[in-house]
């Protein structure tokens, strides 16, 4: 099987097997993991932040984050409408944190100040008191969108102008790095809390880190308690994600080149593919676009490039996304493409 259904589905390599076997561990309840807090202090200080948690998932970063922000009572989330708390966290942002959904229809993902802006309600006693905006870098369903920095400024500027608080999820913020040049620190060391997902391009089997204020972090702490996220012997996890830091980083730019080879083979294929900037690639085979992701299954084309051994996923709007990753090399990638060949022109 030829796995480009998500950068999620890495095995780990032998020598993140070996790192976990052998790493030192303890309670991470009480603290005294050394492995988790080595994590920790390595991610802090990568992504330009004063402290640091790991969290067992991206998703419990966002929960978490939002909890940090808001309260129930009428406080807004300003976000892109594809991000990821709104299509794929079961509804958390409201349960979590109670907080209203403003959705910007933002350019594949990304949207600029002046949507922020314009998004930005009035104090008034009728309207929801706008709170916390959020950016995903890169964008997920915006085919790994890299936000270029002027824009990420622009939007923390009118953030601030504001009294907003401002959330990065970086669940592919490596990605960006790399594919960009800009250090993670120039990305996200200005948000209140920003996290790096170690079970995407990474290749990681368990975790994320969140990063803010020692405060925030402390605060952090609880809702982690609550949520059920604390830890025992969890350095045998966070070594997984040190190892990743160590030898996984710089290797993202393969699965940028494979994604580009991808993306072109599928256009002289016929279909309609969104350039990718790093490793997503989505695209609308020839024959159009359904109107949901099932219609699109039912076009045939996911259905009929798993038959022949390569899988794939949908998008909300009716595309297909295929995502390169440490587990589909270039060879992969071509045999992904001889068999969409096959489909196509049969
Ligand atoms: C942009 C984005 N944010 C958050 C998440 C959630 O991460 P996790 O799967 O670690 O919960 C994902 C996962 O696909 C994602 O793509």
């Amino acid at each position: 099987m030829i796995n480009l259904y998500s950068d999620t589905q890495t095995q780990p390599t032998e020598g993140m097997r070996r790192a976990i076997a052998t790493a030192d561990v303890a309670d991470e309840q009480r603290g005294a993991d050394p492995t988790t807090n080595r994590l920790q202090g390595r991610v802090a200080e990568l992504l330009g932040h004063e402290a640091a948690l790991f969290l067992p998932s991206g998703t419990m970063c966002n929960q978490i984050s939002l909890r940090l922000h808001a309260r129930p009572g009428g406080d807004e989330l300003i976000l892109d409408r594809t991000a990821h708390p709104i299509i794929a966290e079961a509804g958390g942002p409201a349960w979590n944190a109670g907080l209203m959904i403003h959705a910007l229809d933002g350019d594949r993902g990304v949207f600029s100040a002046d949507q922020l802006r314009a998004a930005v309600r009035p104090a008034s006693r009728y309207f929801p008191r706008s709170r916390v905006v959020s950016v995903e870098q890169t964008t997920n369903m915006g085919g790994g969108r890299v936000w270029p920095l002027e824009a990420v400024r622009a939007v923390l500027a009118a953030a601030r102008a504001h009294d907003l608080r401002t959330h990065l999820d970086g669940a592919r913020l490596m990605n960006a790095v790399v594919a960009s040049g800009v250090s993670a620190a120039e990305y996200a060391g200005a948000f209140d809390t920003a996290w790096i997902d170690f079970t995407k391009g990474l290749g990681a089997p368990v975790g994320a880190v969140l990063c803010a204020s020692r405060e925030l972090i402390d605060e952090a702490w609880r809702w982690k308690q609550q949520m059920g996220g604390a830890f025992r012997q969890s350095g045998i996890v966070a070594a997984g994600c040190l190892y990743a830091l160590d030898h996984h980083v710089e290797r993202l730019a393969e699965d940028h080149e494979n994604a580009r080879v991808l993306a072109q083979g599928l256009a002289e294929l016929g279909c309609e593919v969104v350039a990718p900037d790093t490793n997503i690639v989505i695209f609308a085979p020839p024959g159009g676009v359904g109107e949901s992701m099932a219609e699109t299954a039912a076009g045939g084309f996911v259905e009929a490039m798993e038959r022949r051994g390569v899988e794939l996923s949908g998008t909300p709007d009716g595309r297909v996304r295929a995502v390169t990753h440490l587990d589909a090399d270039r060879s992969a990638v071509e045999d992904a493409l001889r068999a969409a060949r096959d489909v196509l022109l049969a």
